[in-house]
């Protein structure tokens, strides 16, 4: 939610280039290229030029930005910084736009995330006479700031130190969930930073350094990086990075390389990122499956740092996540209860330290984030440890808060996630998922090595099982484009199947703002049978005919249930299974493989079918209208 960058490099030499070869612009723009996906309402950079600060912003996407930028450049400059918005307070207008440029021109700042005291703050600052021309909560940060700046006393340095005394002195007046990049023209070659509850990165270069939202915000110019812990601040020079926390003491960050490069997060000749990523998927399950485990299928967790005695005693899991991330959790829970036999819920981050929940010292709880930033499950994780909870990430951004905030984690090596709509994370987090399961199992004594080996072995076959589906998408996207103009689709599964059936149904709307739900199939009788009418499409995901419980026929009497009522029925089957065909209209084939492992495979065509429906309506599948990746505020 809402993307940063800041950039300080060494002065230009004749008024080209820098000595590092980058203009403060180029990096700020390419950035912003690579964090637009966190938010695209407006976006804004501001260079320290010419004894002033030279700001351009515009409402809507990065595009509007680059064509006033053409049509008024901005001077050489060696430092800058650069926004991307999702609009929280005060809606996507140019006035609204980051940077904020304040104290007559000298101080420009840009924020991501939420100052909740801003109403207070503003009020006081009004009464000292200060205007404000925006509706935003971040010019009210700005002003403060300035404000702070102008009452500590001029050292005469020109290293920011000033700058970073008056950041300090700001961050402690701010409540709520804040980043905040400050230029001022008095000190050309320095931006500093404050963050709380809120992500940032710094990139450490080679006479310059990088400020992002997350690394993709300068992986064109580094992978080298260093992690901020909670309410530190930073102060980037072309030469240093100083770090502190907000009463000036000085603190350590932690740096790490970043596994992925630039190329990493190009689209590949696909027409979108969400395509790229769904043709991800063998690569992403693969990776995460990759090292850990041995031969004889014991699994090795390397970053468990819970102690296994702890893991042990446990008596309850807890799954903490949202939107897709809480689906993977929910397939999850079939398969750790399956495994494992300690009971597992799977609660929505944003509910849960709501409603006074039971959890203690023998809790597990497992947090599920692609970004590792989304502040609904940072909270709930921050609520179970305080209340004595152990906590585990599955998590694909290596260096974010909600890791290491935890007491352990587990990565999916899924690569860069660009596109809004989750794909490949979300298969990943099964797998990861699975592997916890599986470990949680090992060390329990609930399975025998050989089940844990057996089960590893149908986990190694579905990369190329997933590489199978896509290969045949053909049948799905003419579907698809088919039913462009459908105002509604029904969505049903049981078992694992019923939270695929929600994901596929989230796909939907969110990419295509087609209605969409997902049901369990079992709960259709109970009231949503009562949608049906004649031609409404309903997909539904039906297990294995090799599976337990007769829920194979369930499923197929659930199909001919609203068939008998005029639905379309779209059926996703196993490979073989004949007896769907005679009631549904179309039949989509998946590879063999076990119960709790279907999900990985029967995920994927509802995904291409979402992303090919909206393609057809002429919708942007890698921003769709209202959303931001990385939802950074509550
Ligand atoms: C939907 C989607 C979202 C995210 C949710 C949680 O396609 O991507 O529902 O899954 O916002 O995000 P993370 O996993 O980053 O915590």
């Amino acid at each position: 939610m809402c993307g940063i960058v800041g950039y300080a490099g060494t002065a230009p030499a004749n008024g080209t280039s820098t000595p590092a070869g980058h203009q403060a612009l180029d990096v700020l723009m390419e950035g912003l290229r690579r964090l637009e996906y966190r938010g695209y309402d407006s976006a804004g950079v501001a260079v320290v030029a010419e004894g002033g600060i030279a700001m351009r912003k515009k409402a809507g996407k990065l595009a509007n930005l680059t064509a006033e930028l053409a049509q008024r450049p901005l001077p050489d400059s060696m430092t800058g910084i650069g926004h991307t918005r999702w609009a929280t307070h005060g809606g996507p207008t140019d006035k609204n736009a980051h940077p904020h440029v304040v104290d007559g021109g000298k101080l420009a700042v840009i924020h991501n995330g939420i100052i909740e005291n801003y109403a207070p703050l503003k009020a006081e600052l009004l009464q000292q006479d200060h205007t404000f021309v925006s509706d935003t909560d971040t010019e009210v940060a700005a002003v403060l700031l300035g404000d702070i700046y102008r009452s500590l006393p001029d050292d005469g340095s020109a290293d920011g130190a000033r700058l970073t005394r008056a950041m300090q002195l700001a961050a402690q007046r701010l409540e709520g969930a804040f980043t905040l990049l400050a230029a001022h023209a008095d000190h050309p070659g320095t931006v500093v930073a404050s963050r709380r509850n809120s992500p940032l990165v710094v990139g450490l270069g080679d006479g310059e350094n990088f400020l992002g939202s997350d690394v993709s915000g300068f992986i064109d110019y580094t992978r080298r990086a260093v992690e901020l812990g909670q309410d530190q601040v930073v102060t980037i020079t072309a030469d240093t990075v100083a770090i502190t926390d907000f009463f000036g003491a000085p603190a350590e960050g932690k740096e790490y390389l970043v596994d992925w490069d630039a190329a990493a997060a190009e689209k590949d000749g696909f027409p979108s990122f969400m395509e790229k990523e769904i043709h991800d998927q063998p690569e992403a399950v693969a990776a995460t499956l990759l090292g850990r485990s041995d031969l004889e299928g014991k699994l090795t967790l390397d970053e468990m740092r819970i102690d296994a005695d702890v893991l042990k005693t446990i008596n309850k899991i807890i799954v903490l996540a949202c939107g897709t991330s809480a689906y993977a959790g929910q397939v999850a829970k079939y398969a750790i209860e399956h495994w494992c036999r300690i009971p597992t819920e799977v609660e929505l981050s944003h509910e849960f330290r709501y409603r006074d929940p039971i959890v203690d010292d023998k809790t597990l709880i497992v947090s599920l984030s692609q970004s590792g930033e989304t502040m609904d499950t940072l909270m709930a994780v921050r609520y179970a440890r305080e209340q004595g909870a152990k906590t585990i990430a599955i998590c694909n951004t290596n260096g974010s808060t909600i890791p290491r905030e935890s007491d352990a984690v587990l990565y999916t090596h899924a690569g860069p996630e660009i596109a809004v709509a989750s794909t490949k994370a979300f298969l990943a987090q099964i797998t990861a998922a699975y592997l916890l399961g599986l470990y949680l199992a090992q060390l329990r004594g609930n399975l025998f090595q050989g089940q844990i080996k057996d089960v590893l072995a149908d986990l190694a076959k579905v990369p190329a099982k997933i590489a199978q589906v896509l290969a045949n998408d053909g049948q799905i996207k003419e579907l698809a484009r088919s039913m462009a103009d459908t105002r509604s689709v029904l969505f049903l599964g049981r078992h694992v199947g019923f939270p695929v059936a929600m994901e596929g149904a989230l796909k939907l709307k969110e990419l295509a703002y087609i209605h969409a739900e997902g049901f369990a199939a079992g709960e259709l009788k109970h009231g949503p049978i009562a949608l049906i009418e004649e031609g409404q499409p309903v997909i539904v995901v039906v297990p294995s005919p090799r599976g337990r419980d007769s829920l194979h026929a369930k499923v197929v009497s659930n199909i001919q249930e609203v068939r008998a009522r005029g639905a379309k029925t779209i059926v996703i089957a196993e490979e073989g299974d004949e007896s769907v065909r005679a009631h549904a209209e179309h039949v989509f084939y998946i590879p063999e493989t076990t119960a709790l492992l279907a999900p990985l495979l029967t995920t994927v065509p509802l995904q291409i079918f979402a992303c090919e429906l909206a393609t057809a309506k002429g919708y942007d599948v890698d921003q769709p209208r209202n959303l931001a990746k990385s939802v950074t505020v509550e």
